[in-house]
This record gives C-alpha cells, structure tokens and sequence, in this order.
C-alpha cells in the first residue's frame, strides 16, 4: 500500500481548483478583518463552522461572501502565493487553476491588473518552489451571458501567461448550457480549451449539453454520468476527462458520504478520471488528502492511485515543462 510518504512523492498535477475557494483559512480571516460587514467571520473558529455547508447553494453563498474580500491585485498575488506554496509542500507539481475575471472586476480589479497579479504570482511560485501553475477563466452562470462576454473579453484583451482554459460554474439548476454556446466556441477558436462544470448537482444530460454545446474536453466534476453508460462510453471514446473532487461533493451535499462516492466505479468503467481538489479549505481537504481518502475511504489500489497522478499530469493542457510521470 502506497504511504502518505508514498503519496506526497508522487508528482501530482491539480487541474480542478479554483482561486479563491483556494485561499487557506488565516488568509480569509485576514482578508475579513480589513472588511469589516462583508460577513464573513474574523476568527478560525467561527470560520470553520461558517463553512459548514448545508446544500450547494448554500455553499456558492458562502463562496461569494468570500470572494468579494478580494479587492485589490496585491490581494490576487497572495492568493497566488499562498496556493503555490501549498501545492508544493504536497508534491504538487502543476495546477490548472481557476479564476472568475467578473467577480474580480466588480470588486475593482481591472482585468489587466488581473492578469499582471496572477503572471506576476506564478513567477514567483515557480522561482520559490518549481510549481508550474496554468489558468483557467471561468463564467460563473449566475453572471448570466453577459458575464460570458465580459469573461472572453478579459481573456481576448488582457490573457495571462499561461492561460490554457475557458469554464462556467455557479449554479446549475435552470441553466442552460446552450446559452453559453457561443462564447466559448469563440473561446476555443481563440486557442482556449473548454473544461465547463457539469453534471455536478444535475443529471447525465448537462454533461451531454456540456459535451455537444460547449465542446467540453474535460469536465469539472460530472459525476452524474455514472448514470448513463452511452455518456460514459462517448467520454471515453473521445478522451474527455472527469475531474473528480470526492470530499467537495460530500460537504456539498451532492454525494451523501465519502463511502458512497462513484470514483471507484467510474474508474472500472475505463473513463478518463483525474483526482482534483475544487476548494480545498472551503472543504476541509487538499489534493493529498483526496488521494489519501481515495486509499484509505475509497479503497483504490496503489495501481489506481498511481494511474490517477499520471492522468492528472497528462490531462493538463500546459505546454510548458512538466515530468514525464506518465506521458
Ligand atoms: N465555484 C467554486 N466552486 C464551485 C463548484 N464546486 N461548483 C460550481 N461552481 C463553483
Ligand atoms: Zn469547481
């Protein structure tokens, strides 16, 4: 059995966390003490329970209340920083990591500010601790399609370094996919890979959506297509990943329990599946402890353990300088 020496040495890639939902516990308390109001607790304790989710729209509540702390582009390097050095003590070698360009601007960050703050933060971290990070821009669907174009404009005007991706999260429920066509088919002409949410809190057929209207290559969560073994058998004939975050599905409510996650049998269905962390803090976990629950909860072999990390490093869309774990 793999230890969790075994684990942290296994070079990982995370290519479902998002920014914010990265941000480590004495960062939001901090960030909450300068604003004072936003409703967010000032003390660890208080905030641990504030994050205690009882449903997913409760916890995207939570989400936004954190995310409008961030106001400044110092505020964007730090979380940078912050996550950089997490994923490093993890063994953690490369992130796809997303970031929402409208909450930011709404809070008074200009996209170009934006893109300095995250290009100037992921020089730092690959100085200090070799972690190589990519960016993923993402609509938040509650922004509607108006945010969508906003989104690409950021993304066409004022890219990042290193930016490899287009997504939509926020809720699901009433959403439609289609609406979004659009704009990420001009997303993917403009290079951007398309890696949207779907089939999170929803059915089998917002991952179809996802697949045929937004040309999806990879999807955040889409466990319910552990429900149709057509989808299934189309994600694997076209080499669409599932990024599968197992601890964020049980704090918000889409999973009952660790135990009862679909990992195992998704893996056994031979569809592409990589091992991701969402919002690590916001729900008590990290990238290792997925592994580790995943060995531990969820009984995966060494084998499968080992197949997962490879398959995190080769699913990423970075064409910058990564191990050969797995290619
Ligand atoms: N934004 C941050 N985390 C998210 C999640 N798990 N689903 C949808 N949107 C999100
Ligand atoms: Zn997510």
């Amino acid at each position: 059995m793999l230890s969790d020496e075994d684990l942290i040495a296994l070079p990982k890639a995370d290519l479902h966390v998002h920014l914010v939902g990265s941000a480590a516990p004495h960062t939001v308390v901090g960030l909450a003490a300068r604003h004072p109001g936003a409703g967010v607790p000032t003390d660890l304790r208080q905030l641990a329970d504030f994050y205690a989710f009882r449903d997913f729209a409760h916890f995207l509540r939570v989400y936004t209340a954190v995310s409008a702390l961030v106001r400044t582009p110092q505020d964007i390097e730090a979380l940078v920083l912050g996550l950089g050095a997490d994923l490093s003590e993890q063994g953690v070698v490369y992130a796809e990591v997303t970031v929402t360009p409208v909450t930011h601007t709404v809070a008074g960050i200009h996209p170009a500010e934006l893109a300095e703050a995250l290009g100037a933060g992921a020089r730092a971290v690959r100085a200090g601790t070799g972690v190589e990070l990519a960016w993923v821009y993402d609509i938040s669907s509650s922004d509607g399609p108006a945010g969508a174009q906003s989104t690409l404009d950021a993304a066409l005007r004022h890219p990042p370094p290193g930016l490899v991706g287009f997504g939509l999260g926020g809720p699901e429920q009433g959403v439609r996919r289609s609406d979004y066509r659009d704009v990420f088919a001009a997303a993917r002409a403009a290079g951007l890979h398309s890696v949207p949410h779907a089939g999170e809190t929803t059915g089998p057929g917002e991952v179809w959506a996802a697949v045929r209207d937004l040309g999806a290559e990879r999807i955040g969560h889409g466990i319910a297509a552990a429900h149709d073994p057509l989808l299934l058998e189309h994600l694997i004939e076209h080499n669409i990943a599932l990024e599968i975050c197992p601890s964020s599905n049980v704090a918000t409510g889409a999973v009952p329990s660790l135990a009862e996650h679909p990992l195992p049998g998704l893996l056994s269905s031979g569809v592409p599946v990589v091992l991701a962390s969402d919002d690590p803090p916001m729900f008590g976990t990290s990238l290792l402890q997925e592994y580790q629950r995943a060995r531990d909860t969820l009984h995966l072999s060494s084998r499968d353990l080992i197949d997962l990390a490879a398959a995190g490093i080769r699913s990423g869309f970075s064409t910058g300088n990564l191990p050969a774990v797995g290619k």
